[in-house]
């Protein structure tokens, strides 16, 4: 998704494995059993989209199982951590995240056993799994907000947001309480017939949001996530999150102005709106620091022992936001909000890049910074990215920034063997709801939800059944069992990278330092470990061959041995002559 303004918010010891041990599950293995408090820091985290990634039974939507087969190829690629989107029980509306039961698993997906077998091989192959942890709203049919709409007194009345609607009469339901928008598009606020007011639902209809002002949702939410954790699950990947509270005085949302102080109309027409009164209110600190501390008394007991992630959905404006995110040291918050403004550029450049990277080097203090640039949500880099005559190319330079810049690295299913775009042609078969109501403004997210492509059989390898959304044309091509060995192809240049994050001192634990800064078509980088290794990172940005002089600065050294580079690319004789095709890249070890 495009999230626009009015769619915003659109480790470890022995303890650890005698505790799992004795409820049938293995602790990560690492490498290194004492870096395992720190295996996030510099880990790859892999998001599935589980309904897209690879379906075992054949009613064309991927399930656990299915999972379960790919893990040995998730190992080949280097994931440390699998993050999977909502499997939940649910409706399906907006495909798991209106969830009807935060302890089961949609029968669409498997069983609680199939989940159990998911953990037990993932952990035996050291990859940790992720959950998605969904708290500003539920589905319409959970038990809680059935209870909540039956009745004006029902228990459960106060852990939604409920509110009397303006001018209100008997036969007449009045006008909303105010403006407040969905991210999906019209009012926030639904009609109930029956208790004679207005539900609020930040996202669809059918996803009304909890009243975080209830202690009660508190203590759920953190129940809910020590369940999962004594599964032992990874962590979790909160969603929304930034939109936990509302304006407890119901104010109107202001229109967004333009340069000339005119209301800004969206592409339906409709009057864009800020999103102050429903959107990064200051009280949702409160609530991550009070899920971490309870999370965190588990870590440092029996009952979960080792650093389970928190990782944020974070879409905010500026670095100074994010940095809030992590929280601090007494009263820690998440681990790993997403650095989202760095999706947000949207095009080619490479000072707003440089920028970003500068950005999180020194915004962050010595927080770990998770860029990220695409998801189920926002169409695939091709598409945000690319100029239609080197997006292979385009897609290595952003994979390069991702990997070989400093912290954490999120990628979306796909991504790794260059995936591309593949929105709906008509109305009639999008999936998405949101891409129905805007049509043709808005076509959804189906396009950049469509199932991995495996192979070039039939439906790519994903079903032997009729896929719930097509199969792009491009999978011929574009396909795992293609690109798996290939020198040249994305799959290599991911594997190759991955593998380079973590087996290189100055890519695994340096610093970013920005080189030839003044450079406005080619983005460098240097990476420098305590241990001294320097890495040179350079990527031209443009569909021009450039020439850049790397010397100089904090450099210590003329020459340099190629670790990777574009197959378009040559080997530099020095580093004040680097020779860069269109979009190409090149990476070399300071000698
Ligand atoms: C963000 C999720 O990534 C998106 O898919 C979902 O529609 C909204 N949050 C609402 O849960």
């Amino acid at each position: 998704m495009h999230w626009t303004k009015s769619m915003a918010a659109c480790a470890l010891t022995l303890s650890m494995g005698v505790a799992l041990a004795a409820r049938g599950q293995t602790a990560p293995a690492a490498s290194n059993q004492s870096n395992l408090a720190d295996w996030w820091k510099n880990a790859v985290i892999l998001e599935i989209y589980p309904r897209s990634y690879q379906d075992s039974n054949g009613d064309g939507i991927g399930d656990l199982n299915g999972i379960t087969q790919r893990l040995d190829y998730l190992k080949s690629l280097g994931v440390d951590a699998i993050w999977l989107t909502p499997i939940y029980p649910s409706p399906q509306v907006d495909f798991g995240y209106d969830i009807s039961d935060y302890e089961g698993i949609d029968p669409q997906y498997g069983t609680m056993a199939d989940f159990d077998k998911l953990m037990d091989e993932a952990n035996k192959r050291h990859i940790r799994v992720i959950m998605d942890m969904v708290m500003n709203h539920s589905s319409d049919k959970h038990k809680w907000f059935l209870e909540s709409r039956s009745s004006k007194k029902n228990p459960y009345r106060n852990w939604y947001v409920w509110k009397d609607g303006k001018g209100e009469t008997a036969t007449d339901k009045g006008a909303p309480p105010n403006n407040w928008r969905s991210g999906f598009g019209g009012s926030a606020w639904e009609w109930d017939p029956t208790t004679r007011q207005y539900w609020y639902h930040k996202f669809y209809t059918e996803q009304p949001d909890f009243n975080w002002n209830n202690p009660k949702v508190h203590q759920a939410f953190k129940d809910i996530i020590a369940f999962w954790l004594k599964k032992g699950v990874a962590g979790f990947r909160f969603d929304a999150i930034t939109t936990l509270f509302e304006d407890p005085q119901w104010r109107d949302e202001s229109p967004v102005l333009d340069k000339n102080g005119n209301p800004e109309k969206g592409p339906d027409g409709q009057i864009e709106l800020n999103d102050t009164q429903t959107n990064n209110l200051p009280a949702v600190h409160d609530v991550m620091k009070e899920m971490r501390a309870s999370a965190d008394k588990g870590f440092k007991s029996a009952t979960y022992p080792g650093t389970r992630v928190f990782i944020g959905e974070t879409y905010l404006p500026n670095i100074a936001e994010l940095a809030k995110q992590y929280g601090t040291a007494d009263h820690p918050e998440f681990h790993l909000p997403m650095d989202t403004q760095i999706l947000a550029i949207n095009k080619m450049d490479a000072v707003a890049f440089r920028t970003r990277l500068n950005d999180v080097e020194t915004g962050i203090g010595n927080n770990v910074p998770l860029l990220v640039f695409d998801n189920h949500d926002n169409p695939r880099i091709d598409a945000r990215y690319g100029d239609g005559v080197h997006n292979e190319d385009i897609e290595r330079v952003i994979a390069t920034v991702l990997f070989a810049s400093k912290g954490t690295a999120l990628f979306y299913n796909g991504d790794e063997i260059g995936m591309k775009t593949t929105p709906p042609e008509r109305k009639e078969d999008v999936k998405d709801p949101v891409g129905r109501a805007m049509w043709p403004f808005y076509k959804g997210r189906d396009g950049e939800r469509t199932p991995m492509q495996w192979d070039d059989s039939a439906n790519a390898g994903f079903t032997t059944g009729t896929p719930w959304l097509p199969v792009p044309p491009t999978y011929k091509a574009v396909n795992v069992e293609a690109e798996q060995g290939k020198p040249d192809s994305m799959l290599t240049w991911y594997q190759n990278l991955i593998e380079m994050k973590k087996s290189n001192p100055a890519l695994a634990q340096g610093t970013d330092l920005m080189v030839d800064t003044e450079n406005t078509r080619v983005l460098s980088w240097l990476r420098q470990a305590p241990d001294g290794t320097q890495v040179l990172v350079t990527c031209n940005f443009t569909a021009d061959p450039q020439t850049v002089n790397l010397s100089g600065g904090g450099v210590k050294g003329m020459q340099a041995k190629t670790l990777l580079k574009s197959p378009a690319g040559s080997e530099p004789g020095s580093l004040d002559k680097v020779d860069l095709p269109p979009f190409g890249v090149w990476i070399g070890q300071v000698q």
